[in-house]
């Protein structure tokens, strides 16, 4: 079974609706590691050599946080900046990360169809995530598709709790297999079969 780190940072966690419900869940799944980067360096102060033994023995991480301005919320930010070293993660002695794979987990106020040529948001997610695919990719992990949960003020609880259980399918599915076979069509983790 592939073991998970979901790394989340949410800076208004407590005026959160939608991550909150989310979180809430994870808690209790075998073989998730769940860490909340606000609650544990709220002065963003981060312990590096743990954050680097915590990657260690992780097969997946997932970097989960509401988009801000496009991108993620600060100390998500400052955790790639001081985590992420030469020659650790990436450069030519830079191997520790190497066969892992790695994803976002987003959620967004605006709806999908907004994030399209047509749309206000005139790019899709996954070309916002850009940045991340590329960090990813030169620290030698394999990027998988996002999971997003999207239109967040338009949610019903209904839909919201429909949301969470598919997020938990969906790691569910990470542990069990994430052969690029099975995702290389799909342009989120959302579309897959095997969680709808
Ligand atoms: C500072 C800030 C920036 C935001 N930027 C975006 C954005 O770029 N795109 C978007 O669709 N939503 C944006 N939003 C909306 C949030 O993504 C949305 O409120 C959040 O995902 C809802 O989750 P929550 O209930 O857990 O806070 C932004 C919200 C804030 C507060």
């Amino acid at each position: 079974m592939n073991s998970i780190l979901i790394l989340f940072a949410h800076p208004k966690f407590e005026q959160s609706r939608t991550n909150k419900r989310l979180v809430q869940q994870l808690d209790q799944l075998e073989g998730v590691t769940f860490h909340d980067l606000y609650e544990s360096y709220p002065d963003f102060h981060i312990n590096i050599s743990y954050e680097k033994a915590l990657l260690a023995r992780h097969d997946i991480v997932v970097w989960h946080h509401p988009l801000y301005w496009y991108s993620c919320p600060p100390l998500m930010k400052q955790w790639i900046d001081l985590v992420l070293e030469y020659n650790w993660a990436y450069g030519p002695e830079g191997k520790a990360l190497q066969q892992k794979k790695c994803l976002n987990v987003i959620t967004t106020g605006g709806l999908r169809e907004l994030y399209c040529s047509e749309g206000s948001n005139h790019y899709s997610v996954n070309e916002f995530l850009r940045p991340f695919e590329q960090t990813a990719r030169l620290c030698n992990m394999e990027y998988l598709p996002p999971f997003t949960v999207m239109g967040t003020h338009q949610l019903s609880d209904a839909e919201l709790a429909n949301k969470c259980k598919q997020y938990v399918q969906m790691l569910r599915f990470l542990q069990k297999d994430c052969s690029p076979q099975v995702i290389e069509d799909c342009v989120m983790l959302n579309d897959i079969p095997q969680i709808n």
